[in-house]
């Protein structure tokens, strides 16, 4: 596995990549890599020639400074597990080659942006789509692979790849989950043990409400019945910040899930100091 650091040469080398006839995955991380980040991996190696992983802590995405420097950095670890699955390329620059300066430029989309992330972390989707185009200019890919995970991000991307007509295909990919079914994070393992096991009613939230939903429960009820769930949390330390219900196209609110082809029920809480996001899809 090649490993570069500076852009202009992971630039050539994935000009190079191209020259040679090779298609070019793109998995784009922030490290502290696990299973989900390398099923994006695997997939990219599957439908590509070459596969290329950026890894990079994006400080213009964190709004909150404490988050930014506790994010786990495990840069050793993770050049052993993207060479075990077969990467080809790992992208991992410093902040001052990426940002030389600090950036002007505001991106806005819309209503996709002004709800769940962000409506909680102002900035964010501006901070993500600025380094993914940044990432996008120098990789060059012909697929990239992002996590369902981050359901609202991977919409925004779909949406700056037409709006910029990014030559690149956006490729979905499902959540992978812990054997509980707490969704894989680099964020899970600043948890403690007690309150990792406490991380799971994320996932058995959503799984409820999915079925009282497709039982016929209203959304307003659903609504309840969730603030019910974890208000007695409160004095584990596990507090809820926002359990919605979207068109999961659009992220417009659900009133009744019947008219909407798909919808997406999205939850974020905290569990401790630890800010954890979840969702699934009713219709797939
Ligand atoms: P990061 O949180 O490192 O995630 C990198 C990619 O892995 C994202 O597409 C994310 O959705 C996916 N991913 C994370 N956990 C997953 C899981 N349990 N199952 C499946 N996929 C999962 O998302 C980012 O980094 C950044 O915002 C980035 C796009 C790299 C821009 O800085």
């Amino acid at each position: 596995m090649l490993f570069l650091k500076n852009p202009q040469e992971a630039h050539l080398q994935c000009l190079t990549f191209k020259k040679e006839g090779k298609s070019i995955g793109f998995v784009p991380t922030m490290g502290a890599l696990h299973e989900g980040h390398l099923s994006l991996v695997r997939r990219a190696k599957e439908e590509n020639d070459v596969v290329v992983c950026s890894i990079f802590v994006n400080p213009t995405q964190f709004n909150d400074p404490t988050d930014l420097a506790k994010y786990p950095r495990t840069l050793e670890a993770d050049r052993r597990l993207l060479e075990s699955v077969g990467c080809d390329l790992l992208f991992a620059p410093q902040e001052q080659e990426m940002y030389p300066a600090p950036p002007v430029l505001r991106f806005s989309f819309g209503h996709l942006e002004q709800v769940m992330e962000g409506a909680h972390r102002p900035g964010h989707f501006n901070g993500v789509a600025l380094v993914v185009s940044k990432l996008f200019h120098i990789v060059q890919p012909n697929k990239a692979y992002f996590g369902q995970k981050d359901y609202q991000q991977y919409l925004i991307i779909r949406q700056l790849v037409a709006d910029l007509s990014f030559p690149v295909e956006v490729v979905p990919c499902p959540i992978v989950r812990e054997a509980d079914g707490l969704a894989m994070s680099s964020r899970n393992r600043r948890l403690t043990p007690a309150q990792r096991r406490e991380a799971v009613i994320l996932h058995q939230t959503l799984q409820e409400a999915k079925q009282r939903l497709l039982n016929g429960v209203s959304v307003e009820e659903v609504k309840k019945w969730v603030a019910s769930v974890f208000a007695p949390l409160q004095k584990k330390d596990i507090r809820l910040e926002y359990f919605e219900v979207a068109d999961g196209y659009t992220l417009s609110a659900v009133k009744d899930i019947h008219r909407h082809k798909e919808v997406v029920l999205c939850i974020a809480a905290y569990v401790g100091e630890v800010r954890l996001i979840d969702n699934v899809l009713l219709f797939s």
